[in-house]
Formats: C-alpha cells, structure tokens, sequence
C-alpha cells in the first residue's frame, strides 16, 4: 500500500458523492451539447436564432460543462489515491474510458467554436449518431466502477 492510501479517512464517501453529484452535471452537458448542435444547423448562419443559440452553447460550456470535468476529475483522482487503485484492471478501464469522454468533450468544444465561425461540419445524422456515444461509455463506467469485475 502507498503512503497516501487513505488519506481521505471519513471524508472519502463525502468525496465519492461529490464524485457522483458533478458527473451527474457533466453527463447531462455532455447530452445537451450535441442536441443544441442539432437545433443550431437548423437556423441560417448570421440569423437571430444562430447568435441565440451560440449564447446558449457559451453558456452550457462555460457554467455546467467544463467546471463539472474539473471537479469530476479532481475527485476521482483524489479517491485514486485514497484507494490506491492505480494496480486494478477496472481502474484501468475506467481511466481509458474517462480519457476518451475527456476526449469527446475537448471534441465538443472544438466543434462549438466551429459554429461560432459560421462553418457546419458534420451532418445533422452524424450528429444524432455521435450523441450515443457518451450514453454507452457513461454505461460501462458505472459498471466498471460499480461492480468491478
Ligand atoms: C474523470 C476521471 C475519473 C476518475 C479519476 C474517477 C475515479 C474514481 C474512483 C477511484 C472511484 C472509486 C471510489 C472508491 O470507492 O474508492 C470512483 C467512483 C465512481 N465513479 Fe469515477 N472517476 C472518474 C470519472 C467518472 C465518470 C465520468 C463517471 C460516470 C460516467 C464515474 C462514475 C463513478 C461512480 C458511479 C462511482 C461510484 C462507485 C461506487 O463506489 O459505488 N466516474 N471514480
């Protein structure tokens, strides 16, 4: 065992509902950005509705979506350590699958800028698709996480 192993003491459960309150923020985003993509290639560029929904999407970003993977990555780190988990083959799933959700977070923003300049990339199907994604990478943390198989 590591030297930090435990150092949360009691505080640890408050920390794990810290964990679970801010991923519950950060999944909601994570389904509601994409969703706003699709109501915004609806609206010509330049329109009211165009700057509206930009506002929207600053906002999203801004207040729920990038403070909540702050936090969410801050408490599960911490409880890595308290755990000492760094040696177990469910956190070592779990660490990829948060990698590549960090990854389609990063992908998110990047696409949300791609609006701001007026450019749609992607096909409004393409969108749709992309928006299983988190659901099933979201399912199989839980799992990971839960049940530790
Ligand atoms: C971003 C990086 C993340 C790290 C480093 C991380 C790390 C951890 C660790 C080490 C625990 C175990 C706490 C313990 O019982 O000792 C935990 C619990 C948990 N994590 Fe994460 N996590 C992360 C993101 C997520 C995400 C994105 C989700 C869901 C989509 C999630 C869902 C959960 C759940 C539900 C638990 C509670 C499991 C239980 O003890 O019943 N985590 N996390």
């Amino acid at each position: 065992m590591a030297d930090w192993a435990g150092f949360l003491g009691a505080t640890m459960l408050w920390v794990k509902a810290g964990h679970v309150i801010f991923v519950i923020f950060l999944m909601a985003a994570l389904f509601m950005m994409p969703r706003f993509f699709i109501y915004h290639h609806q609206c010509p560029v330049g329109s009211d509705e165009d700057r509206k929904w930009i506002e929207r999407e600053d906002r999203l970003r801004k207040i729920i979506l990038n403070p909540a993977i702050v936090i969410v990555w801050i408490f599960g780190l911490m409880l890595a350590f308290n755990g000492d988990y760094w040696r177990e083959g469910w956190f070592h799933g779990k660490l990829l699958l948060v990698l590549l959700l960090s990854g389609y977070h990063g992908w998110l923003i990047g696409y949300f800028k791609k609006l701001r300049k007026g450019e749609r990339p992607l096909s409004e199907k393409r969108l749709r698709l992309l928006n299983e994604v988190p659901g099933v990478m979201a399912a199989i943390i839980v799992v990971l996480a839960v049940v530790r198989p």
